[in-house]
């Protein structure tokens, strides 16, 4: 009996650290969304998108450019290839998971400029 609650206890530990790891940290995510090092051109995401404007992490689903992007991790990777121009993050991986943490406390602030060059 006691092995058995023992095992319990170590299950529910690590079930609680996977679900703090697997939701993504917004504050490092923020700090991403700042950092030109996601791509190659010197760009950052809040160059385009001052403090988080013109995403509403909330949807469904996006389109950019004329793109359908079925999940919030497509929309951030199409705009790290392509308004970044750097690799693409596995959808899985931490940087991904804090970027979307920190994308989805974004409402779709509207942009002060309609219209953004270099994408
Ligand atoms: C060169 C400019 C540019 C940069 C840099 C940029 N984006 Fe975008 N992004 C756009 C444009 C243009 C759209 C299309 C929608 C629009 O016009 O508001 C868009 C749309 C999006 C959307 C969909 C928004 C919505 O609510 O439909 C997401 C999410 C997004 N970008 C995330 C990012 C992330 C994350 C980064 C950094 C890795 C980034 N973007 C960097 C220009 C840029």
């Amino acid at each position: 009996m006691k092995i058995t609650s023992l095992m319990l206890s170590v299950l529910g530990v690590l079930l609680v650290a996977g679900l703090v790891f697997a939701g993504g940290d917004i504050q490092r995510g923020k700090a991403l969304f700042d950092d030109p090092s996601l791509g190659t051109n010197g760009k950052s995401c809040s160059s385009c998108h001052p403090e988080g404007r013109g995403i509403n992490g909330q949807k469904e689903s996006f389109t950019i450019m004329g793109k359908k992007q079925a999940t919030i991790e497509d929309a951030i990777n199409f705009c790290i290839q392509n308004a970044l121009k750097g690799q693409a993050l596995s959808k899985d991986s931490p940087k991904m998971k804090d970027l979307a943490a920190y994308l989805k406390t974004l409402k779709g602030e509207k942009r002060k400029r309609k219209r953004i060059k270099g994408c």
